[in-house]
């Protein structure tokens, strides 16, 4: 039986670390091609030296919220192939922690460039590809904080809500080209963003770490961290045939996450 996303094409930004990273790998494991880009140098070079990095795996350095280097990373690909079957806007930082009357209009419009206006740069230029395909998936990574309030995180949560959003309109205009959006909100991510996120939380709250970590935990009703490989594996559903008529869904993927405070 061929593999569910055999030579399936797939971009994805903010790649060779984190979420992205582990996206890339169930994707690549189930025979996609992927291109990937990131802004950071060493993580690239990690990747680069990477088993599956076996002429199925294209890494690109590449700031994702500045358009001109979007433009370039996309005729890179072009020179590689002019469609693709999926997208996954991936990318998205943490923004600053603290209370808004606190905050710098320099922090929130940072926040909002990169979590938002980047996913536009992508998207714009990626239709076209999926359209030449005829069909194909758009995933943009929103967050639990798309779906309910964040305390001291207000960008991010107006960042994520925004992605949500998008995917929503974006579902209603691309359909007839039978290109499906939707987007993805993981919960608390086992892995290195939740530490900073923690520290910095504990650290405004003058508050221990683990008693921090222990209370995102148990925002789920689960009370257990998520995988990024969980990500993955969602975003490989979406993009196989098992997922071809789901479109214009936000999914949690959160251990049923009731609270984010
Ligand atoms: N980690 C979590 O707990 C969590 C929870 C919900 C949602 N998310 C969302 O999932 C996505 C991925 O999160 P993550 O935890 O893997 O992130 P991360 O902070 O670990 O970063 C992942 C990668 O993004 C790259 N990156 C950052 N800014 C970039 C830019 N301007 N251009 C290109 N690359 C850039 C980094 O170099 C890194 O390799 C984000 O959109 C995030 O908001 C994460």
């Amino acid at each position: 039986m061929p593999l569910s996303l055999h030579n399936k094409k797939i971009i994805i930004s903010a790649g060779a670390s984190g979420i992205g990273w582990a996206i890339a790998k169930v994707c690549l494991s189930k025979g996609a091609i992927v291109y990937l880009c990131d802004i950071d140098i060493k993580s690239l070079k990690k990747i680069q030296k990477h088993p599956l990095n076996n002429k199925r795996l294209f890494s690109y350095e590449c700031d994702a919220s500045d358009e001109y280097e979007v433009s370039d990373l996309f005729d890179k690909i072009i020179k590689k192939t002019n469609k693709i079957d999926a997208l996954i806007n991936n990318v998205g930082v943490a923004g600053p922690t603290g209370s808004l009357e606190k905050l710098s209009s320099d922090e929130w419009e940072k926040t909002l460039k990169i979590n938002v206006v980047s996913h536009f740069y992508f998207t714009k230029l990626a239709i076209p590809m999926l359209k030449k395909n005829k069909s194909g998936s758009i995933i943009n990574i929103s967050s639990g904080a798309g779906i309910m309030g964040f305390p001291l995180r207000s960008p991010y949560a107006a960042s994520k809500w925004a992605i949500i959003g998008v995917t929503k309109t974006l579902a209603m205009e691309l359909g007839k080209f039978k290109i499906r959006v939707n987007a993805i909100c993981p919960g608390t991510i086992k892995g290195d963003r939740m530490v900073r996120v923690i520290r910095d939380k504990a650290k405004f709250l003058k508050i221990s770490k683990k008693i921090i970590e222990k209370d995102f935990v148990s925002m789920a009703s689960m009370n257990c961290w998520i995988y990024e490989e969980d990500i993955g594996k969602l975003c490989s559903f979406l993009i196989s045939r098992d997922g071809e008529r789901i479109s214009g869904q936000t999914i949690p993927v959160d251990g049923n996450a009731t609270r984010l405070d």
